[in-house]
């Protein structure tokens, strides 16, 4: 590690040099807290071992100069007898340890050794906060053409503080895609709070909002924070914005214009520091028409739109979010299940419950499938009437020997891959683990 030392006694700082030098740390001594400020304005630092009484500035100075510069620098105090008091007082400040002079080097190395781990374990917890921010982030499926634009809008209005409007049906990803706006913001670190604005009494809904001061109403003994409160630096995601009361617009917008909130029986107005993010499954302008909603408030939501097509008008991303949620319900292997004739039936389906309808769809297989067919499941789970007109019909127009009713299969499986590979006859073969040469004659016979 890299450790600065501030000691003015002289015997000491060369002991204390010789002693890290050979456990293998990168040693930089000075003998006052000046040349210490010096050096931690230049460089990064590890560790920092000063004493707290140095010529010049103190101790105490070194210690607030390092974690200004770099919280994750570790302090170190050295202290006479008699000092404890003011190493208590470091310790408030943000040290991490002291020690009171004189000491066994084996108290100094075992504290290092403490450092070394705590190190490590926040590296650790660093890279796993990151990773789970990737997986995340990278969590909405869909290669579709407006899931790519969505994705893309997703991209360059997260940044920046735009409140936006998410319009999409029941189970379109709605929430979502609110908290991708959050976890690629600068205020991800904050809070995303969810209100739903269906699920709460208009009457609990401003003071579990807005907060509400001590005796504001009966039952109100102690002053209560909102959400927007709670949210601070954060995300407030408003869901079912259709649903707020008219009567509590005006404070809504408010909160967008003023940045302010006045708790229920209060006065004073509080600044607050959020960003607003609003969701709705009904067309708002027409709740703005007939009077439900404020046309001011509308405007200022309103101010980037984004809208989530419903399942059914993107059905290209019915097979990879099919897998998504194999995957996400740790059960990779189950999506094998999905012959041919299932993703057919996926695909004819209307998905009126969308994306959620699926993940439901997903899970059912998933417990169900040791007992059931995947394909009886699927059936009766989106009741749909088993295709037997469909293959009957051209079972009677090719016949039924052997080898047309193989052909009719073949040509089932081989439309598969191929849709599948998009259309690439390479990527088709590998699928099916067929030479492409196969796959080619087999495409020619069947046309
Ligand atoms: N594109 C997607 N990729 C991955 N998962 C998705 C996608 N869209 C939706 N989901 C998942 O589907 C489920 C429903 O999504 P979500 O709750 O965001 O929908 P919603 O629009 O808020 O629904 P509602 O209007 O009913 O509240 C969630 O588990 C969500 O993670
Ligand atoms: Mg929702």
């Amino acid at each position: 590690m890299n450790v600065l030392l501030a000691e003015d006694e002289r015997i000491n700082r060369i002991t204390l040099t010789d002693l890290l030098v050979k456990e293998g740390h990168d040693v930089t001594a000075c003998e006052d807290g000046e040349g210490a400020l010096g050096h931690l304005r230049t460089r990064e630092f590890d560790v920092v071992l000063t004493d707290l009484r140095l010529p010049g500035a103190g101790g105490l100075d070194v210690l607030k100069e390092a974690k200004a510069r770099s919280p994750h620098t570790v302090v170190i105090m050295m202290t006479a007898y008699g000092t404890v008091d003011t190493a208590v007082e470091a310790l408030k400040m943000g040290a991490y340890d002291y020690l009171t002079k004189p000491f066994a080097p084996d108290r100094l190395l075992r504290i290092l050794q403490h450092v070394r781990q705590f190190r490590q374990v926040m590296d650790e917890n660093e890279q796993l906060r990151q990773r789970i921010r990737r997986i995340e982030t990278s969590s909405i499926v869909g290669d579709s053409a407006p899931m790519r634009k969505l994705q893309e809008t997703i991209r360059l209005v997260a940044p920046r503080e735009y409140t936006v409007l998410i319009r999409g049906e029941s189970g379109t990803g709605k929430e979502l895609v609110a908290r991708a706006l959050h976890d690629q913001s600068p205020r991800r670190d904050h809070p995303f709070v969810t209100l739903n604005c269906a699920a709460l009494p208009a009457s609990l809904l401003e003071s579990e909002l807005f907060g509400h001061e001590r005796g504001a109403f009966t039952g109100a003994v102690r002053r209560h924070d909102g959400y927007f409160e709670r949210a601070a630096a954060g995300t407030v995601f408003i869901d079912e914005i259709d649903d707020f009361p008219l009567d509590l617009q005006p404070k809504l917008l408010r909160v967008l214009q003023e940045k302010e909130i006045v708790r229920v029986g209060g006065s004073a107005s509080l600044g607050v520091d959020v960003r607003m993010i609003g969701a709705t499954k009904k067309d708002l302008q027409e709740e703005v028409k007939t009077g439900r909603f404020r046309a001011d408030l509308y405007y200022r939501l309103n101010i980037i739109p984004i809208t989530i097509p419903p399942l059914r008008d993107r059905k290209e991303d019915l097979i990879p979010l099919a897998a998504h949620f194999f995957e996400k319900h740790g059960a990779r292997e189950a999506f094998r299940k999905l012959s041919p004739p299932i993703l057919e039936y996926l695909r004819v389906y209307d998905w009126p419950g969308n994306v959620r309808e699926l993940e439901n769809l997903v899970e059912r297989v998933i417990a169900l499938s040791d007992t059931l067919g995947v394909e009886e499941i699927v059936r009766d789970t989106l009741q749909i009437e088993p295709r037997n007109g469909e293959t009957g019909a051209s079972r009677r127009e090719s016949g039924t020997s052997y080898s047309s009713l193989m052909e009719l299969k073949e040509r089932e499986i081989i439309t598969w891959a191929m849709e599948q590979a998009g259309g690439n006859v390479t990527v088709a073969a590998r699928l099916l683990q067929l030479p492409r040469s196969t796959l080619r004659s087999k495409l020619e016979k069947l046309k």
